[in-house]
């Protein structure tokens, strides 16, 4: 294979966006992760200030994010002018009451193309630019997700629904090689060595139905779960969020704890086990599925949370799912409270080089534990702290 030449692809993908863009005023929306921030920078490069660069504020940002990302964007050395539209109210009430992973997906990314087509509508552009990259095709065409940037391979026509065409410089690349064209540009590490951030942002992460005060301590527990994790470099690394309200499967809860006491070597009365309201995305046999996430309170004889290495329990988690095939997810109590509060928090940790397969870090126990100590002190509503034990497959790597 011949290696790749990022200046080389640069060049000729200017010149491609120049040609197909023309005279034309084009529209990109940033997210704030590689691919998006990447893209605008190229675009503007090719067709300067015909580029109208926006931030929609949809309420599934990271704290900050999109002041900070204006703030880089629109100053030396990138010069490119980015205005954040506030759109939250908009998007809370399409998303108002959905619970399920994929009508959520849906939702969002009608609400994005529609507030899409108005602000090309008002600034007058004909053209989309998007950042999509090669690995969304690959799982939306196969069938894993619903993947928000993807319309022509869902037999979506741009022209027709929305009223623009779209424009993507980056279709065939990866995400490494994106990386490689950020730091060719000079965007900061910050920007070039980010971890991925999905279009839906947080709404992939908020598992169930969407809530202000839900969001928000997603938010907070989001900025903990990134600043503790980010020296440990992992490949992908956040939090996720889960109505702590139950289903009962007794069959399958008596059979975890069995399996998870014996692997353990603990006494069955040790192992609590949780089967949430709400399922989890997972893929099996390169297709998308929903499953049952498991939490799993494993205490020790002097009533503390039991820690073993983490090798060992994602070797049960292996095992719980083989035995459990309606089970999609396990998750491994960190921290928790005695009292019953409205929300349970999910520490996710990934090493991957793709993003179609992808294995559990291995965390210190005292990163972890420190996490979910901030976690508890700062989001009084959440009631325990799990780390999610589940490589991609079978789950995936978001929630939903
Ligand atoms: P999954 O959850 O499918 O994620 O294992 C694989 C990678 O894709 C990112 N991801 C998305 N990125 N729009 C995006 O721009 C999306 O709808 C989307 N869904 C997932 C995810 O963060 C991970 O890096």
């Amino acid at each position: 294979m011949e290696t790749f030449d990022p200046k080389k692809f640069v060049d000729n993908a200017i010149a491609e966006t120049k040609k197909s863009i023309g005279n034309e005023k084009a529209l990109v929306a940033i997210s704030g992760g590689v691919d998006s921030t990447t893209c605008a920078v190229l675009t503007h490069k090719a067709i300067g200030d015909n580029l109208i660069c926006v931030i929609l504020d949809d309420a599934f940002m990271r704290q900050d994010e999109p002041e900070h990302v204006a703030n880089t964007l629109s100053k030396p050395p990138f010069n490119v002018p980015t205005k954040i539209v506030n759109v939250r109210e908009r998007f809370l009430k399409a998303m108002k009451e959905l619970s399920d992973a994929e009508e959520k997906r849906k939702m969002f990314r009608e609400t994005f193309y529609q507030v899409l087509a108005d602000t090309a509508k008002k600034e007058k552009c004909k053209i989309l630019v998007q950042g999509t990259i090669r690995a969304d095709i690959l799982e939306t065409v196969g069938g894993v997700k619903t993947q928000h940037n993807v319309l022509e391979q869902m037999g979506i026509n741009p022209i027709e629904r929305f009223g623009f065409k779209v424009v993507e410089p980056l279709l065939p690349l990866f995400k490494e090689q994106v990386r490689m064209l950020a730091r060719l540009f000079g965007l900061p590490p910050e920007y070039a060595e980010r971890q991925p951030f999905p279009g839906p942002g947080l709404s992939v992460r908020a598992v169930g139905e969407i809530r202000p005060e839900k969001l928000e301590t997603l938010r907070k527990a989001t900025a903990i779960a990134e600043s503790e994790l980010k020296d440990l470099r992992p490949a992908q690394y956040f939090a996720i969020i889960m109505d702590n309200e139950e289903n009962t499967h007794l069959s399958t809860a008596l059979r975890v704890q069995e399996t998870a006491a014996r692997l353990l070597n603990v006494p069955s009365r040790n192992v609590n086990v949780k089967i949430f309201k709400h399922k989890a995305t997972g893929v099996e046999g390169g297709k998308r599925r929903y499953g049952e996430v498991v939490g799993l309170k494993v205490q020790t004889m002097n009533g503390r949370l039991h820690q073993t290495p983490l090798q060992n329990i994602v070797s049960l988690q292996a095992r719980i799912i083989t035995e459990n095939p309606e089970v999609a997810r396990v998750f491994y109590a960190i921290e928790d409270s005695p009292e019953k509060k409205p929300y349970v928090i999910g520490i996710r940790s990934v090493e991957t080089k793709d993003f179609l397969t992808a294995k559990v870090s291995e965390i210190p126990w005292t990163t972890l534990e420190k996490i979910a100590e901030d976690t508890m002190k700062k989001c009084p509503n959440v009631s325990t702290v799990y780390y999610d034990l589940t490589p991609k497959p079978p789950a995936t790597i978001e929630m939903e």
